[in-house]
């Protein structure tokens, strides 16, 4: 039983809130309401209360008392979900802004947030409301996508609210998924190392840090406590107050942090394209052209194996696994590596092509473990692969070996 703050906000579709608290409570949870004006002008707050029997919040300042009632609830809620979550709310929620009861109660709200956003398709589309979603996310609010469908203008779009089923089904994924790595220890490293040849260029690889970055959000949201170690990467960093951000350049520097921090570590998930190779000799000055020779050759040499040396110094209760990045012969290069580099799991992905896993915001993954059949996942996006690889080593946790 959780106990949850469910927030109504002015969509048409407010009326499937109503349906949403009522397969919360089904669920056995504990729901206490809120509503925006908006919301109460296309739903009684007397429906609310009538099913929840507890007074709704509407209203800051209807009445004088302690405790006083939007702290209350911000505090007495264990999860918020705004359902549905209008262009305006998430605004507000973007920027901080705390001018009703609503909005005021989710800003003071610690605990864990989800937004069901629904509106016009346009409205979703809006460049603002796409940078508001994206600062959402960066501040570690979930955001249920809206589905495509027919809108209540008459014409088919992006924008509807999920119907309530699939929307407890979510709810009920993410308080599951919650607990599986609660209290644990994970460093997820994420991004492309850079090597340096002189003070403008480096030798660097085309990695996005898409996959990393997602794999920490899934173990923070899991419960974990997240050091996200980043080289080189094109997203934005995640702002959460579960995952530590430890920035690095090179391969050398990956495995200085690694060495000091994965000792006091339960999980190492290396999901870092880490170069292979580096220059030799480090010019302090840029490298000139010259007049009389149209070739240049840079002499390069192994960097560490971050992962095997890493993975080496295992305990028996810490877990490790790595990423094998193919263009070729996938499964066995990554068996491969899941021997060679002392690793529990490797997650096998192609790298190779406009589909494969450089960049992309879907990945379709192999996941190896040893004495353990291949697990080949449906091509899916990043985040969807990262909830599962957090499942998968929550099991593996489990069965502790
Ligand atoms: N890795 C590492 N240190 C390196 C190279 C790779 O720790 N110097 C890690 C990667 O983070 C990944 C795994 O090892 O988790 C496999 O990386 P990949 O690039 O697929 O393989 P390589 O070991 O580089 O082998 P190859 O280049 O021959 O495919």
């Amino acid at each position: 039983m959780t106990r949850i703050a469910v927030y109504l906000t002015g969509s048409i579709a407010a009326y499937k809130g109503v349906e949403v608290v009522r397969g919360l409570q089904k669920m056995g949870h504990e729901v206490r309401v809120g509503m925006t004006d908006a919301a109460t002008k296309l739903v009684a707050p007397a429906t609310l209360f009538a099913l929840t029997k507890k007074k709704v919040l509407t209203d800051l300042w209807d009445e004088h008392s302690t405790p006083i009632p939007h702290i209350e609830l911000a505090d007495w809620s264990e999860l918020a979900i705004v359902v549905p979550a209008s262009a305006d709310i998430i605004a507000k929620m973007a920027l901080g802004l705390a001018d009703d009861a609503v909005s005021t109660t989710l800003l003071a709200t610690a605990g864990p947030k989800i937004i069901v956003p629904a509106m016009n398709n346009h409205m979703w589309q809006a460049p603002a409301t796409q940078r508001n979603i994206s600062q959402l996310q960066q501040d570690g609010v979930n955001v249920m996508p809206p589905a495509s469908g027919r809108l209540a203008e008459g014409y088919t779009g992006r924008g509807r609210l999920p119907e309530p089923a699939a929307i407890c089904q979510y709810i009920k994924d993410f308080l599951a998924a919650k607990k599986i790595l609660q209290g644990k220890k994970v460093i997820v490293t994420a991004g492309g190392t850079r090597e340096n040849i002189d003070p403008v260029r480096f030798i660097g690889n085309r990695s996005s840090g898409k996959m990393g970055i997602a794999i920490a959000q899934a173990a923070a949201q899991a419960g974990a406590t997240v050091k996200l170690i980043v080289g080189q990467v094109s997203v934005d960093l995640p702002q959460s107050p579960a995952i530590e951000v430890i920035k690095i350049t090179t391969t050398e520097d990956l495995f200085k942090v690694l060495q000091e921090r994965f000792p006091e570590n339960d999980i190492l998930i290396m999901a870092a394209a880490v170069a292979d190779y580096r220059p030799v000799d480090f010019a302090d000055h840029k490298i000139k052209k010259k007049a009389d020779d149209p070739n240049i050759t840079l002499e390069l040499t192994e960097t560490v194996d971050v992962l095997k040396k890493i993975a080496k110094t295992k305990k028996k209760d810490q877990l490790v696994v790595g990423f094998a990045a193919e263009t070729n012969d996938l499964l066995t290069n990554a068996n491969r590596k899941l021997a060679s580099k002392n690793a529990d799991m490797i997650i096998a992905n192609s790298v190779a092509g406009s589909d494969g896993a450089f960049g992309n915001d879907e990945n379709q993954v192999t996941v190896l473990q040893k004495n353990q059949p291949p697990i080949k996942m449906a091509r899916q996006s990043k985040s969807k692969v990262a909830t599962k690889i957090i499942e998968l080593i929550s099991s593996k946790l489990k069965q502790g070996d």
